[in-house]
């Protein structure tokens, strides 16, 4: 099956999905967006996913291009239309088409749009191991809970990993740890897990719920607070999560291993519980 995407209330192929060089998003970065993990063709955690996506829309005053009603016949059409079980929807809502001004003009049309890829889970070796990460000061603006395409600054911190072989940067502002480029981060010390409180410093990730209701079903105490560089860099065990990264191991930060330099036994123990709970959805799901 090709690639179909949806743009503007139509279905087609995404190589010919086309938008103006006057879209605002592609002037200003000015729209917001959401990956949705679809498990066994089903979309997971839906209403969740609606509800960051209006809270990004009412961040950045756009009006709601649609009912979620009408976003879930959507989507559920996308998912149909692509034949992988696990699938990644991005959709992406900007401003519209307007002669270049950055005050936002009298009356655009939002340009809406989607796309499917295929849901892959870290590979064994990642989870087995864990995954080497850098640190960074945390130099994004102060609305990092809303989901806009503008994402410069995520990229270039992305890109600094990169450029040092890691898999994520763990940032800091103000000396307090904040998430990472494209994931929220967690730290296990003396068996408590502290995650970062979901304020304007972190994106709420839905992946991030995950991980704390997993964690307090195991019996694993929870701390909302963001912690120290010290901390971090004196941690256990430091997770990352993320739809795509579910739940992984940092074993090494800046090069030092953290804790044992192998991913430790709450991570093992919340994994695991990560994987029961796929399997439970796919079985709903059959
Ligand atoms: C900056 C940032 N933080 C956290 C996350 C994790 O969010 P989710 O669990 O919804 O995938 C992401 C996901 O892309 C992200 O870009």
């Amino acid at each position: 099956m090709s690639e179909t995407a949806y743009l503007n209330g139509e279905f087609l192929p995404l190589g010919e999905a086309r938008v103006s060089v006057l879209d605002r998003g592609f002037i200003f970065g000015d729209g917001v967006y959401e990956v949705i993990p679809a498990y066994s063709r089903r979309p997971f955690r839906l209403s969740e996913h609606l509800a960051r996506l209006q809270h990004s829309l009412d961040a950045i005053r756009l009006a709601n291009p649609m009912p979620d009603a009408e976003w879930t016949r959507l989507i559920g059409e996308l998912v149909a239309r692509h034949s992988p079980e696990d699938q990644s929807i991005y959709l992406q809502v900007t401003r519209g088409v307007a002669r270049r001004d950055h005050a936002f003009p009298k009356d655009s049309k939002p340009t809406v749009f989607m796309m499917s890829g295929p849901l892959t889970s870290p590979p064994e070796e990642q989870v087995e191991n864990g995954v080497p990460c850098i640190t960074a000061s945390d130099f994004r603006w102060l609305k990092c809970d809303v989901k806009t395409i503008s994402l410069l600054g995520n990229c270039l911190l992305r890109q600094a990993a990169a450029d040092a072989g890691a898999a994520e940067v763990v940032l800091f502002r103000d000396g307090r740890m904040t998430e990472a480029s494209a994931s929220n981060v967690f730290v296990v010390r003396d068996g408590r897990l502290l995650a970062p409180p979901k304020d304007h410093l972190i994106l709420p990730g839905i992946t991030y719920d995950v991980v704390l209701e997993l964690a307090a079903a195991c019996g694993i105490p929870v701390e909302l607070r963001a912690p120290t560089e010290q901390e971090v860099r004196g941690a256990d065990e430091i997770w990352l999560s993320s739809s795509t990264k579910e739940v992984l191991a940092v074993t090494t930060l800046d090069g030092k291993p953290v804790g044992s330099g192998r991913p430790g036994e709450a991570f093992r123990v919340v994994y695991r519980e990560y994987q029961e709970f796929k399997r439970r959805l796919a079985r709903a799901a059959a």
